[in-house]
């Protein structure tokens, strides 16, 4: 955990700014570090977007609490606020302080429905091809303001793989999940001050509802397919793992990633 956030060598993202080295062993904000002084990057194009915080000391926040119709609490437990009132990383020092290109100071939750079936004796998933950057994805997203992650889950599923369409097999899939993930994401769009959290859930045909689905790719996508959940493939941010739980969940081993 908490590697994607910490490169030094690429500058964060849709900026010039490049992150402060920050040692394993200094990770963790228990371990005193007073020089420890990284610049604060707040992406000028999130500024006074409906989806995107005041500064701090602008507005007044209700930290770990339900803030409005914003969920300011985090699925690691209660966050720490520093002396300046900004929400530290639960998982220690990234580098780099400020809101960065996140819209939310603290948590910024997100939801991603992973949909299964077993396709000629494959477990297999439905993956979206990212229009920002064209990698292969779980079709998931942001949760609007005060929405409940059982409608992310769908609304981001319908619009990524249907098109906006849905249809009685998928609302029949629906019905029944098993999460697989509740908690904090190693992403690299972390900060010091801002990081990304996931609830992943399974959703699994276990009849042939999906077996003749036709798929088709909208909103945030440019592609939608299945993908055999047992063979390697390069996924974006921490998808990669969530379908190593996604096959630990069924009971199957995969060969090992060359680059794990
Ligand atoms: C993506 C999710 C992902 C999360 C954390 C969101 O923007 O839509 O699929 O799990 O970020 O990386």
């Amino acid at each position: 955990m908490h590697l994607k956030c910490r490169d030094t060598e690429k500058p964060y993202l849709r900026s010039e700014i490049h992150r402060v080295e920050v040692p394993d062993e200094k990770v963790e904000w228990t371990v005193e570090w007073a020089s420890y002084k990284p610049t604060v990057y707040t992406d000028p194009s999130t500024n006074n977007k409906p989806w995107a915080d005041k500064n701090i000391g602008e507005a007044t926040f209700k930290w770990n609490q339900i803030d409005g119709k914003t969920d300011r609490r985090s699925h690691t437990g209660q966050y720490v606020i520093d002396d300046y009132g900004y929400p530290l990383n639960p998982m220690g020092r990234t580098g780099l302080r400020g809101r960065g290109v996140l819209g939310k100071w603290g948590p910024n939750h997100a939801a991603d429905p992973i949909v299964t079936r077993i396709h000629k004796g494959q477990l297999q998933f439905v993956a979206i091809k990212r229009r920002d950057n064209g990698e292969w994805a779980i079709p998931g997203g942001m949760i609007d303001p005060g929405e409940a992650v059982s409608e992310t889950l769908k609304r981001e599923f319908t619009e990524e793989a249907l098109e906006g369409v849905t249809n009685k097999d998928i609302e029949e899939i629906w019905k029944k999940g098993s999460e697989l993930y509740r908690g904090y994401v190693d992403d690299p769009r972390n900060t010091d001050n801002a990081w990304m959290e996931t609830v992943v859930v399974n959703f699994h045909d276990d009849g042939e509802l999906l077996e003749c689905a036709e798929f088709k790719a909208g909103d945030d996508a440019v592609g939608v397919r299945w993908i055999n959940a047992n063979l390697p493939e390069k996924l974006y941010a921490s998808h990669e793992y969530f379908i190593e739980l996604l096959l630990k969940h069924h009971g199957i081993s995969r060969p090992k990633m060359e680059y794990d």
